[in-house]
């Protein structure tokens, strides 16, 4: 069995798989039930200065027969007094010395008070620190959350402050509603972040009641935006994690979060550079032991593919991910209709003739049965006929193998220059 531990910043954890800061983190008891089930560790319910909560909260998108595709929150930071947690933090640790617990924190940018609630926190026994600068809503308004987060310099600032008094390593959690994550992610750097945790939740309204007119979710017939997660958000989030892997300017360990629901889902954040993962919806959709499904999954895929520890992951597929201008434009795939498994819905051809380049043929066979077979000279290798067929394997891409060397966009422009006007930009391919 593989070695599931992992040192993220110096914080050590039994397994990569932590709870995210969020309601299922926000006692001792919740906490101490989720070790119990198998989780490595717990980003605590953020603290600051308690605030109150809306009743009416939470809100789903369930999208053709799945329950929670999306989940969406207008709820802020805790509500419990600062003493209370700290207290629970605790006894938490002391019951479990070896289980990551992080203190998720979020204060006015003002000097004073970071280093004042760092200090509080640190005193109970926290294995590390993760700054808030994520939450979009509510916290927002008040110029703390996603309004810190969004100014890069203010995130460098109050990074350095809480470095100034921090004895243990400090995460910086970033939010995705910016247009470009690296940017923030440098400026955490700069300011001495140990590690940066991505995605808070995103901008959003769950849906407007045709009947009644109220948004949802509404408190007393009012609304305001919230922020989106759970599955429907993992590409945007992985993608960003990507980002941050692949930019050398982020020297510093990553925590992946947003829509992680299964071992395979924690797989792909680790390839694509994530030390360590943070599970919220999954877990207030499901209960704490799914963890127990994403641990035996995960041993598993590490014996299968013969890796020691699941460290080995990390970073393996991020020099697989750059830029449009690197992918090789001679590269081409091509549908193939396989009939024995084709069930006849026709899916594939209403897709291709409406929306793609209409090269699935409809024909009739030896036996006078009607056979759907894709042109493959007119094929763009688009994918869409695959995505829409319901059958599996109905419809496989396949690679051609069509002679010519690899070019891509930057190499070919760099050819254009230096023929100097001799070829057209047609001929160079
Ligand atoms: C109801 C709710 C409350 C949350 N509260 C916090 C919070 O207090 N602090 C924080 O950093 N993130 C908070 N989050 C964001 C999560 O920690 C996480 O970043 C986000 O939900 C994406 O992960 P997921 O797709 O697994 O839910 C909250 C999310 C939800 C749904
Ligand atoms: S891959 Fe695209 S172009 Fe080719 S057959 Fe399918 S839908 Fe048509
Ligand atoms: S979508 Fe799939 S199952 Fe349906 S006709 Fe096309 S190949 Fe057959």
């Amino acid at each position: 069995m593989a070695d599931l531990s992992i040192d993220l910043a110096g914080i050590k954890s039994p397994n990569p798989f932590w709870l995210a800061s969020a309601p299922p983190t926000n006692t001792g008891y919740q906490v101490q039930r989720a070790f119990e089930a198998g989780w490595g560790g717990a980003v605590w319910k953020t603290l600051g200065d308690p605030i109150i909560n809306t009743s009416s909260r939470f809100a789903a998108v369930h999208f053709n027969g799945q329950r929670v595709a999306g989940f969406n929150n207008i709820e802020l930071i805790t509500d419990r007094p600062l003493e209370v947690n700290l207290k629970e933090i605790y006894e938490t640790k002391k019951r479990f010395p070896n289980h990551a617990i992080i203190a998720s924190l979020m204060v006015e940018p003002s000097q004073a008070k970071w280093h004042e609630i760092v200090k509080r926190v640190e005193a109970v026994g926290v294995d590390g620190l993760e700054l808030n600068f994520g939450c979009p809503h509510g916290m927002a308004e008040r110029g703390m959350g996603a309004a810190s987060g969004q100014q890069p310099d203010l995130v460098q600032a109050q990074t350095a402050w809480v470095k100034e008094v921090a004895t243990t390593p400090v995460i910086v959690k970033l939010t995705p509603n910016i247009t470009d994550i690296t940017v923030v992610a440098r400026h955490a750097v700069k300011g001495g972040a140990d590690a940066i945790s991505m995605i808070n939740t995103i901008n959003s309204l769950a849906g407007v009641d045709i009947h009644s007119w109220n948004t949802i979710p509404h408190v007393g017939g009012q609304g305001a935006h919230g922020g989106y997660c759970g599955p429907a958000v993992k590409p945007i989030a992985l993608s960003m994690v990507a980002e941050c892997a692949r930019d050398r300017a982020v020297t510093v360990p990553i925590s992946g979060i947003g829509g992680i629901s299964t071992w395979q889902d924690v797989v792909e954040f680790m390839l694509m550079g994530a030390t360590g993962i943070q599970v919220c919806t999954a877990v207030m959709h499901h209960g704490f032991r799914i963890v127990e499904e994403m641990i035996d999954g995960l041993n598993n895929y590490l014996d299968d593919k013969g890796l020691a520890s699941v460290t080995e992951l990390i970073g393996k597929s991020v020099s697989r991910y750059s830029n449009w201008g690197d992918l090789d434009l001679n590269y081409q795939v091509v549908a193939r209709i396989n009939e024995e498994n084709c069930i006849n819905c026709n899916k594939c051809h209403i897709a291709c003739e409406d929306a793609s380049h209409q090269c699935i043929d409809m024909l009739t066979n030896a036996e006078g049965k009607a056979v759907l077979q894709v042109r493959e000279e007119d094929c763009v290798g688009c994918n869409l006929c695959s995505i829409v067929c319901p059958a599996d394997g109905a419809i496989d891409m396949i690679p051609l193998e069509n002679g010519a060397a690899p070019l891509t966009w930057n190499e070919r422009q760099k050819v254009i220059q230096s023929l100097n006007g001799t070829y057209s930009e047609a001929e160079v391919m």
